[in-house]
C-alpha cells in the first residue's frame, strides 16, 4: 500500500497545481532541475517519489530514501524575491507543524534545515535554485523535503543508526493530507519566526562553526528575519551565519 496518492494530494491542495509521483527515481530534486532545464515547469509543481536511488542531502551528502518508507518530495516555486534561506526556514516550520499531530514528542528545528526528535533527525531539507540560462537570473526555487517513516521492513544502515530516526505512525494517518498541508503552509504569507524560535534546537546553546580552516566557538542567540543565525563568538563578536553547517558543542 502506497503512503500517498496523487488524487488525494491534488484534492487537499488549495491551489490548482501539477503533482507528479514517481515509483522510483534518482532524486526528486534532480528530476525537478531536469524538467526546469527542458522548460517543462511553468508554475508551482510538486514532484514526489516512493523511492530514491540517489537522494541528495546538503554539502554533497546522500539522503537515505528506502522504498515506501518515507516522503521524498520537491516543491518547485517560481522565484519572486523571497530569500531561499527564508524559504528553507519556513519549510522547516511547515513540515514540523504538519507532523505535530502524529508525533508525541516535541519536534525541534536545527538551524537551518533539519527536524529533530529525541536528538535524531526525522527530516532534512535541501533547497536549490534554478538559474534560467536565457536571462541568467534565478527563476525557480526547489525545496526538497525528505521525511523518514517507519512503514514496512524499515532497515537503518549501521552508519546512520545514531543519526536518523524513522517516524512510527498509526496506519490510519493520511500522508496525502500531510503533503498538501506542507505545501499550503509554505505558500502562505505569515510570520513563522515565532514558531521557528520556540522550536529551535540551537538557540541559547553553545555551538561551533567553521570559518576557513578554523573552528569558531560561539553561543546561538537569535534567528533573524532573513533566516540567518545570530551568534556571539568567544571573541565577543556578534556574527550572522547564513550558510554552512553548525554543530552543537557537547559540554
Ligand atoms: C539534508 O538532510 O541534508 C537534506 C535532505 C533532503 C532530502 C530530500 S528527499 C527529496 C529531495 N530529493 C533529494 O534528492 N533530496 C531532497
Amino acid at each position: 500500500m502506497s503512503l500517498f496518492s496523487k488524487k488525494d494530494i491534488v484534492n487537499y491542495i488549495d491551489k490548482d497545481i501539477e503533482v507528479e509521483i514517481f515509483d522510483k527515481i534518482d532524486s526528486t530534486n534532480t528530476e525537478s532541475l531536469r524538467q526546469l532545464k527542458k522548460g517543462l515547469i511553468k508554475d508551482y509543481k510538486i514532484i514526489l517519489a516512493h523511492e530514491q536511488t540517489n537522494g541528495r542531502g546538503r554539502i554533497g551528502r546522500n539522503f537515505y530514501s528506502p522504498k515506501d518508507n518515507g516522503i521524498y518530495m520537491s516543491i518547485i516555486i517560481p522565484y519572486n524575491d523571497i530569500n531561499p534561506l527564508v524559504l528553507t526556514a519556513k519549510a522547516a516550520v511547515s513540515v514540523a507543524k504538519s507532523l505535530e499531530d502524529i508525533i508525541d514528542e516535541k519536534i525541534y528545528i536545527k538551524w537551518v534545515n533539519d527536524l529533530i526528535v529525541d536528538d535524531k533527525k526525522i527530516c532534512g531539507i535541501l533547497t536549490e535554485g534554478f538559474i534560467d540560462y536565457k536571462t541568467d537570473k534565478l527563476s525557480n526555487i526547489i525545496i526538497g523535503i525528505g521525511i523518514n517513516l517507519n512503514n514496512k521492513n524499515y532497515f537503518i544502515p549501521k552508519d546512520l543508526e545514531n543519526i536518523i530516526k524513522p517516524i512510527d505512525f498509526d496506519k490510519n494517518i493520511d500522508f496525502s493530507k500531510i503533503i498538501a498541508d506542507i505545501f499550503n503552509d509554505i505558500i502562505l504569507d505569515y510570520d513563522f519566526l515565532e514558531y521557528y524560535r520556540d522550536n529551535s534546537y540551537v538557540l541559547n546553546k553553545e555551538i561551533y562553526y567553521i570559518k576557513g580552516d578554523k573552528k569558531i566557538y560561539a553561543k546561538a542567540i537569535d534567528i533573524a528575519k532573513d533566516g540567518s543565525l545570530i551568534v556571539i563568538n568567544t571573541q565577543g563578536e556578534t556574527v550572522k551565519l547564513n550558510t554552512g553547517e553548525i554543530s552543537i558543542r557537547k559540554l
